[in-house]
């Protein structure tokens, strides 16, 4: 029997735990490695608050750190905002870039999302670049237009650095949680495929030679995650709700296969 393939497990702890949640979490998880699945790459993305406490608590363990949204300028008068250069120092090793939170309820642009993938690339760090569509976007069909224009406007004559990976989180935003308990509309593991593949062959046009990693997210739950990881174009899950609470997150990873 062939090998399973090694999966991608992005868990996004975006502002449900404060400091001392995050490092309970963290702690947990540390003394929880034993189930991570052979060749598996598991990142979490504490609050920029919590995460130098989670770098040190997971320094000893196989799992990495990434920061959920950093400023593109490396330093200044910057109000509220701590960059890359910043979080890359701290520990952190990857960060999310235009996840459809930070685009729709912070109104980020295209080209605001290309800064961060490039300060990000410039920083030493490995950029997760969130997209998807938006329901009424679907509804009209434009989705494959909508998930074209967020990947030509991040990647178009980016040279991308060898030996770091394009990391691509699909989410359609009518997919994401709205919280713990209240789920986003289901997404069929055949849609994420469908969607997943079109991302591969659009970003073989923009950036020939470089292979994407596609991760899933949207209400990911132990329930639906095997039916995402099973696709061929799925190589992982990004996981928001379910992933801030150790049992849902166990779960996730005892179900992959
Ligand atoms: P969710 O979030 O799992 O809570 O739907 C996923 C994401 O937005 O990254």
């Amino acid at each position: 029997m062939s090998q399973p393939k090694p999966l991608y497990l992005f868990a996004n702890w975006k502002m449900y735990l404060d400091h001392a949640g995050s490092l309970a979490l963290a702690k947990a998880l540390a003394a929880d490695t034993a189930n991570i699945p052979p060749g598996g790459t598991v990142v979490v993305f504490p609050s920029a608050l919590a995460l130098p406490g989670v770098v040190d608590i997971l320094a000893s363990t196989p799992i990495a750190v990434g920061a959920q949204h950093g400023h593109w300028v490396a330093e200044g008068g910057y109000t509220g905002a701590v960059s890359m250069e910043m979080f890359r120092r701290a520990g952190a090793q990857f960060v999310l870039v235009g996840h459809s939170e930070r685009r729709h309820l912070f109104h980020e642009t295209n080209h605001e999302v290309r800064l961060q993938v490039e300060a990000a690339l410039g920083a030493g760090l490995t950029p997760v670049l969130c997209m998807g569509e938006t329901k009424a976007e679907r509804e009209r069909g434009d989705t494959p237009e909508v998930i074209e224009t967020q990947l030509r406007s991040a990647l178009q004559t980016l040279a991308w650095p060898g030996g770091v990976p394009l990391i691509i989180a699909y989410e359609p935003v009518w997919a994401i949680s709205r919280g713990r308990d209240k789920l986003g509309l289901p997404c069929s593991g055949v849609t994420a495929e469908k969607m997943h593949e079109l991302i591969v062959r659009l970003v073989a046009g923009l950036l020939p030679g470089v292979a994407p990693l596609t991760l899933f997210g949207g209400s990911v739950r132990a329930e639906t995650v095997r039916e995402y990881v099973k696709q061929p174009h799925v190589d992982g899950v990004l996981v928001g709700a379910a992933s801030t609470q150790l049992a849902s997150w166990q779960g996730i990873i005892t179900n992959l296969y």
